[in-house]
């Protein structure tokens, strides 16, 4: 069973959402809706994630994709369509058993930490199991370890902005983690973060997942990252879903033009690996003789961009071998080059049929990035004893999370 199913979700905002649902079911798009002042934030949304899955949203601004993550946990209830979470309709289910589903079985981590600044650590990577109701020593042994698995080890006594960014995002992830919540769900959650801790934070995650095996939606408007993360990926425009896929099949096979002009900034050679390329041997010649002359082996979920300096060393072909050990296919210098080029010629076909790209639309999601490059201040803590002041006078805040979803998470 799958252990999140999405099926025909529709989420309306504004006047006579129903109505809505049914021009959309007949073919409007969200510009004639908003004619009549309506927004359809997410249409016709159905996907479905395996266990252990990290599922990754991608979209720019305005795409849809937090208002999707909202009904996928009950925040948001949807105008049409529903969610199934280890096989219970939790669009339809009591009050009190969403909130037990709420505070056990998932668990969210916001972009922007939403640490309670007079807490500990400590107390801070408590907080899920404080409201699941367990007795302090059981509490702090889980987020103790929780926080050693995200690298805090030595850390529980400090204070939120005695730590850096990275550091305090570490805690919301710990925080997460601690509740056993098998389904976690991630917005934007390293998307404030300086490029390097985010990368660090992503290879993280990467590692934990190796043992923890959870389920993870995670939502990027960054394409690079989805890929590093997704083993699938929606992509999301104007509130639909226009292609779920591997980054291969995205990459390889772009559903639409949208997509197309979308991936040409992405780094193929860290995406692409050398089974999605390889071709292979030639006839007459045999896997001895390949291997022999190859000036590498790897294998096939090896990324090009491994396979740079063998291939500039040796105009015989890098080998590649399958799981059974045996050779699988080879990567001449001609298809590693070819296949890194195809981004840019699909990138000059858009220009030319369209004198446009994906980019041009972004404004809005532009606008977004920089306010969260603004945002990059909180990545550098002052000292305690300089921040005492505003901490104070913002104290009004004291024991609540910085991010409304949370408190309305909490509700
Ligand atoms: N509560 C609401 N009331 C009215 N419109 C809303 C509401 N929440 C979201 N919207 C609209 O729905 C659309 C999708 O918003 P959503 O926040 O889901 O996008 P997003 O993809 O998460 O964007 P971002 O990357 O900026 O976070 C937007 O047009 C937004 O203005
Ligand atoms: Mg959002």
């Amino acid at each position: 069973m799958s252990r999140l199913q999405a099926e025909h979700l529709y989420k309306v905002f504004g006047r006579r959402p129903d109505d809505a649902v049914r021009k959309l079911e007949s073919g409007s798009d969200r510009e004639e809706l908003r004619a009549d002042g309506t927004t359809a934030a997410v249409i016709d949304a159905s996907f479905t994630v395996e266990p252990g899955q990290i599922f990754v949203v991608m979209g720019l601004s305005g795409s849809g994709k937090s208002t999707l993550l909202r009904m996928l946990n009950g925040l948001l209830e949807p105008t049409a369509g529903r969610v199934l979470f280890d096989g219970d309709d939790i669009t339809n289910i009591s009050a009190r058993k969403l909130r037990e589903v709420r505070s056990k079985k998932i668990s969210m981590v916001f972009q922007h930490f939403a640490l309670f600044p007079h807490r500990s650590v400590l107390e801070n990577a408590a907080y899920g199991l404080e409201v699941q109701g367990l007795p302090r020593a059981e509490r702090e042994k889980r987020a103790t370890e929780a926080l050693r698995l995200c690298g805090l080890e030595g850390w529980e006594k400090s204070w939120p902005d005695e730590l850096s960014g990275g550091m305090q995002q570490r805690v919301g992830l710990a925080r997460a983690l601690a509740t056993d919540a098998d389904l976690l769900l991630m917005d934007e959650s390293f998307s404030a973060l300086d490029p390097l801790i985010r990368r660090d934070m992503q290879d993280q995650l990467l590692e934990l997942q190796k043992t923890l095996k959870k389920t993870i939606v995670f939502i990027t408007h960054d394409l690079n990252e989805a890929m590093r993360l997704g083993d699938q990926i929606a992509v999301m425009r104007d509130g639909r879903i226009v292609q779920i896929g591997s980054s291969e099949d995205i990459l390889v096979r772009p559903a639409n033009d949208y997509v197309a002009s979308f991936i040409q900034d992405v780094d193929r050679s860290r995406v692409l690996t050398a089974g999605a390329i390889m071709e292979q041997p030639e006839a007459g010649v045999s896997a001895k003789e390949v291997l022999a002359d190859a000036p590498a082996t790897v294998t096939e979920d090896t990324p090009l961009v491994e396979l740079f300096t063998p291939s500039a060393s040796s105009d015989a072909a890098v080998a590649v071998t399958g799981a059974d050990g045996e050779l699988s296919g080879v990567v001449s210098r001609e298809q590693l080059l070819s296949a890194l080029g195809e981004g840019e010629e699909h990138a000059a076909e858009e220009h030319a049929a369209k004198g446009e790209t994906a980019k041009g639309e972004t404004a809005e999601g532009k606008a977004a990035e920089g306010k969260t490059a603004g945002d990059k201040s909180d990545a550098v803590p002052a000292p305690r004893g300089a921040t005492s002041g505003t901490t104070k006078a913002d104290s009004a805040d004291e024991d609540g999370p910085r991010d409304a979803e949370e408190v309305a998470a909490r509700a």
